[in-house]
């Protein structure tokens, strides 16, 4: 027999194989199903929180153990640990069917090491990183008895008033999908049924992150071009990427609650992308189609919302009391029932909780795997990787390891809780790593630290000034820890001032004023502004909100024994009045050509368009040149390729690393393209003095784009190519036809 009849009755046999695993999975699930009454199917698609930890307004309280028993729970939120979720487990092995629960958490970043926050880490640019960040969290999520969490979060965000940009990957739709697809894949690992894997949740579908005005749960209101062209990719990407779950999003999108929104939740994501998970409300989202004024009371939100294609009912009790009735009424056809309870059924299968409900709550596994060695040094080095330099004048930074003397000073210098961040998993007396710390840990015997807070985040009282200001004039150098308190940025912290709060600014201005080398570290989860300091501080480096080991990155940054390489995945505004203000804007037929060219042209009579630090914008201790660029061929038909070579030089005295940014104008088509697009990057490493040729390739996938009928595609034209180190700092241009 030859070769490749080998090959092919193996081919053959593993197909075989996996079929029959597949079907073995949905025959289990159906005949499941079959065994199942209508109550139990409900049950299957009500989901309650646990007591601790709840996430959102608790509606009312039944004694959810004693629903469990009776088979009318399929999952539940904030319960968490091996013996907690066990325990919960042992009651519904009580119920008649015995079907497992799902338990789900919001891993946002990380589980019990805590990793910067999900923006900061987009700032890392580094998706191998992204990834191993969301395994770890994966690790001890699943190691804690929790089969789910509700992320990532790939909501665009453009809107810096909007408090949940501090979750998401940022204002850009390529780079935000490739963070999806590296979380999913983080979170989900070797595939589900893995002990190691949960399931992950893209959220929120959809465009949640585009609320009017910034101001959070408000409505969304676009063109579905817009949709389909910035918004939804994210989603797309994570879909493709196998996320196990989808949910929904509190807004309405153009009049619609998404919550009951069957074009995105049946034609787009389950129809036209052929998702096969489930999708579960965003907390009590079911039952706010009520004041959403889109629902006259619950029943027809449940009904609206099973409709719409929204599986299960997180803690609005809409479904459970509603959803029979509904069916015996003719309102809803248990067909739609059944599809929903085979999607939740399906993933528990796959987990291997029919096998055995209790394989993930292990406490000898929970013990070994949190907060071990490997782990926090995960942590460390994502938090080192997602710091952003901003300025670095005179080159301060990296600080000089013989220094006699550092002032610390600023009301976040020592502190650890804000250096969780929103959407951290909270212990009591965890410990986690402050500026301060990090910076005893750090220096040598022969360094002295002067500590002094200066003054408070928001409160306005300078009469810690003097204090800071002595502590300044005494100090060889002088640290600076300004921004916001963890929770000033998150879920329901819209703000229409977006500066640095209180007086802080005050207090850098005087000590500034002392004429001492002065470094600032911005710790915030969203872009501030800080004009003066942003105008006339030398050194800057925005630190987000860094997690567990945030004082040990802040320390090896500040000391150069990590040179930062991080870039920003947002605009940062220099007034809230130029909100929304984001890199790929479209021209317009008027476009100011610089910040002082207004005169009947698209722009402000009283601030320039550009924004304080653009998209993509960060600084590195060392330089890097750009310089040859090189396109195999200046044409390209709509299945070939253009290969783009360019020399890369670290012309500095410090090794480091740069993200290398591609992006691409459509000169003239069909509907107005952006000025430029994000379409890849690469970030590489380069020894002081080392010489690399950077290679990218441009196909059809990079010059598509949804057209006036909303069809993906390509139109022949003249195409601008150009390569930069941020998106307003372009070291290399050329330009290319597609026919
Ligand atoms: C919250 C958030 C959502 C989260 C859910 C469960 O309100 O909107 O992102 O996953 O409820 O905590």
């Amino acid at each position: 027999m030859r070769k490749h009849h080998y090959a092919l009755i193996l081919f053959l046999l593993i197909t075989q194989g996996v079929v029959a695993q597949r079907k073995s999975i949905d025959q289990r699930v159906d005949s499941v199903l079959k065994l199942m009454t209508l109550d139990e199917k409900i049950g299957q698609l009500n989901q309650y929180t646990g007591d601790r930890d709840a996430t959102g307004p608790i509606t009312n309280n039944p004694n959810k153990l004693i629903e469990i028993r009776d088979g009318k729970l399929g999952s539940m939120l904030n319960v968490r640990g091996a013996k907690e979720t066990r325990e919960v487990q042992e009651v519904a092995m009580q119920s008649r069917l015995r079907i497992p629960l799902i338990f789900g958490l919001d891993v946002i970043h990380g589980y019990r090491v805590t990793f910067p926050i999900p923006l900061a880490e987009a700032a890392s640019w580094d998706l191998p990183a992204m990834e191993l960040a969301a395994r770890v969290a994966a690790r001890e999520t699943a190691a804690s008895g929790i089969h789910w969490t509700f992320a990532p979060m790939v909501d665009i965000a453009r809107d810096p008033r909007w408090g949940r940009v501090m979750e998401g990957a940022g204002e850009d739709t390529y780079l935000g999908s490739q963070i999806a697809i590296a979380r999913v894949k983080g979170f989900q690992g070797k595939g589900l049924g893995d002990l190691d894997a949960i399931m992950a949740c893209a959220k929120h579908f959809a465009a949640y992150g585009a609320a009017i005005a910034g101001r959070d749960y408000n409505a969304v209101d676009m063109s579905e071009h817009t949709l389909w062209e910035f918004y939804l990719p994210p989603f797309k990407a994570a879909v493709d990427a196998g996320a196990a779950t989808f949910m929904n999003a509190f807004n309405t999108l153009n009049g619609i609650p998404a919550t009951a929104n069957s074009y995105l939740q049946r034609d787009i994501l389950k129809g036209k992308w052929g998702f096969k998970g489930f999708v579960v409300s965003d907390w009590g989202s079911i039952g706010e189609m009520v004041p959403h004024g889109f629902a006259k009371d619950k029943s027809q939100a449940a009904e609206q919302a099973i409709k719409g294609g929204s599986d299960m009912d997180m803690e609005s009790r809409s479904y459970l009391p509603n959803l029979a009735k509904l069916v015996a009424e003719k309102k809803v056809p248990v067909a739609l029932i059944d599809d929903a309870v085979k999607r939740v059924l399906r993933k528990k299968f796959e987990l291997g909780l029919f096998e055995d409900p209790y394989r993930f709550s292990n406490v000898e596994r929970q013990e070994k795997e949190l907060n071990s060695a490997e782990n926090k040094k995960a942590a460390l080095s994502m938090a080192e990787k997602s710091m952003v330099l901003l300025k670095n004048e005179g080159q301060i930074l990296p600080l000089s390891k013989n220094l006699k003397k550092i002032a610390v000073i600023g009301p976040l210098a020592k502190s650890e809780e804000d250096m969780h961040g929103f959407w951290s998993v909270l212990w009591p007396n965890d410990k986690l790593i402050s500026l301060y710390q990090g910076l005893q840990d750090k220096v040598g015997k022969g360094t002295e630290l002067v500590y002094a807070k200066g003054c408070g985040i928001s409160d306005t009282s300078k009469t810690g000034f003097a204090e800071a200001i002595a502590a300044a004039k005494s100090a060889d150098v002088v640290i600076i820890a300004a921004g916001e308190a963890f929770d000033m940025t998150g879920e329901a912290k819209s703000k229409t001032n977006i500066h640095l709060p209180g007086v802080q600014e005050d207090l850098i201005k005087e000590i500034q004023a002392t004429g001492k080398p002065v470094v600032v570290l911005m710790m915030a989860g969203r872009p501030l502004i800080f004009n003066w300091t942003a105008d006339h501080v030398p050194s800057i480096l925005y630190t987000w909100w860094l997690g567990s080991e945030a004082g040990h990155a802040m320390a090896n940054v500040l000391f150069g024994d990590y040179n930062p390489a991080g870039k920003l995945p947002m605009t940062f505004p220099r007034d809230e009045g130029q909100i929304p203000v984001y890199y790929n804007y479209y021209s317009t037929g008027r476009p100011s050509m610089n910040d002082r060219d207004t005169r009947y042209r698209s722009a402000y009579l009283d601030m320039p368009n550009s924004p304080k630090f653009a998209f993509g914008h960060g600084l590195s201790y060392t330089t890097f040149a750009y310089s040859n660029l090189k396109l195999s061929s200046k044409q390209i038909n709509a299945t070939g390729q253009i290969k783009v070579d360019l020399t890369l030089k670290n012309t500095g005295k410090y090794d480091g690393e740069e993200v290398v940014q591609l992006y691409l104008q459509d000169k003239v088509a069909s509907v107005v393209r952006p000025v430029k697009e994000l379409k890849d990057f690469q970030k590489v490493m380069l020894k002081a003095g080392e010489t690399k040729t950077i290679s990218f390739t441009i196909n059809k996938e990079k010059l598509a784009f949804f057209n006036q009928q909303l069809k993906w595609g390509t139109e022949p034209g003249d195409f601008k190519l150009m390569i930069g180190t941020a998106s307003d700092q372009i070291k290399l241009e050329d330009t290319f036809v597609l026919n």
